[in-house]
């Protein structure tokens, strides 16, 4: 009995290793297939080579590489000495492309940004957002539903004065419960409160009045599309939230960039006899340059993108489902871009 169970389980190990391989390879060697249209809209088939990368083990890919170091941008960092500005890895059996330089970051999310609208299918990300990323602005792939939530977002994000109102499985259910508990505080104190008084006639106060607002005129858009929309509005907030402590912290240790700041801040509000506002940027050069320089210090990595069609970075090829990483560490570490990149200086 003993070896009969032996024997099953080292079978099933074998034949989980051996599928888990086949399947890393073939995705390895997977060409790209491209279809491109000359000046006589004459269109030829083309496929591509995708970029070299480290050979993966069974299961878990390249993921022994990335777990040496203390965060993934720093593996990924240390990867390019051995094999350039653009290289593949696989994570588990996922087919990943690594961008570490200025040009090729723009050659994904600029010049071909249209082929990376997705995002990952992180379990995670489900999490947070009732079940499925896509209720999310910022976790979910490229729509039709996501244009209309950014436009109507983009209606409350120019600068403007503020609100008239402001006035592991463990883990993945502590995620469940936070983001339970803030839907039902947004859902409580804010939508409950503003619907009663929603007035159809009049201009929009805020942001929660044009979703509100939204909800009514159009058929499209569900009390859940706007419940997260606001959710994600706050979780942008905590960047913020963020940046200020940091900020805060940065200029807590250099007493010399506190003047400076302390300076431009008393010249603008002439002594505290106005409030600085974001119309103030242009006049506040050095308060700028602080925060940009916590921004590249601090440098809080980007959510991957995912193709979603087979494309091209550079020469080569990039199949549909390949998750790409953007290292914006690298670009705000590296000395190539930066001169003694270690040391925090607002006047760079
Ligand atoms: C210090 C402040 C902030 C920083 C550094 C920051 C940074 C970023 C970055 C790096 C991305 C990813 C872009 C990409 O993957 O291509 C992003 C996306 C996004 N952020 Fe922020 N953000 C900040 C504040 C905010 C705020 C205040 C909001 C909301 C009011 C917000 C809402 C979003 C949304 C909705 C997306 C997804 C956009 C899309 O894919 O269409 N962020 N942010």
């Amino acid at each position: 009995m003993f070896f009969l169970m032996f024997y099953v389980i080292t079978g099933i190990f074998l034949v989980a290793i051996v599928t888990s391989y086949a399947i890393i390879i073939f995705s390895c060697q997977k060409r790209a297939n491209l279809r491109i249209e000359n000046e006589n809209s004459i269109k030829a088939k083309r496929k591509l080579q995708q970029a070299p990368g480290p050979r993966p083990w069974p299961i878990i890919g390249n993921l022994d590489i990335i777990g040496q170091f203390n965060n993934p941008f720093q593996g990924f960092g240390a990867l390019t000495k051995s094999y350039g500005d653009i290289y593949s890895l696989t994570l588990g059996h996922t087919r990943c492309l690594v961008v570490n330089n200025l040009e090729l970051i723009k050659e994904v999310l600029n010049k071909n940004g249209k082929f990376f609208g997705g995002r990952p299918e992180f379990l995670r990300y489900h999490k947070l957002f009732g079940g499925d990323r896509n209720n999310s602005l910022a976790l979910c792939d490229w729509s039709q539903l996501q244009q209309k939530r950014r436009n109507l977002a983009r209606r409350h994000c120019s600068p403007r004065s503020s609100s008239s109102y402001f006035a592991k499985i463990k883990h993945t259910q502590k995620i469940c419960h936070w983001s339970a508990t803030i839907r039902k505080f947004i859902l409580e104190r804010v939508i409950n409160r503003r619907e009663i008084n929603i007035d159809l006639d009049e201009p929009d106060v805020d942001f929660t009045d044009a979703l509100l607002k939204s909800l009514i005129e159009n058929k499209n858009v569900s009390r859940n599309t706007i419940i997260f929309m606001l959710e994600d509005f706050i979780g942008g907030h905590s960047a913020v939230g963020n940046l200020v402590m940091l900020s805060l912290a940065y200029i807590a240790k250099d007493p010399e960039i506190a003047k400076r700041i302390q300076c431009e801040v008393d010249y603008v509000s002439k002594n505290s006899q106005r409030s600085i506002n974001l119309h103030d940027m242009d006049k506040m050069p050095y308060t700028m340059a602080t925060i940009f320089e916590v921004l590249r210090y601090s440098s809080s990595p980007i959510v991957p993108h995912v193709a979603t069609e087979d494309t091209q970075i550079s020469d080569f090829g990039v199949t549909t489902g390949t998750i790409v990483f953007i290292n914006n560490y690298i670009l705000n570490t590296s000395p190539k871009y930066w001169k003694d990149p270690d040391q925090f200086q607002p006047e760079r």
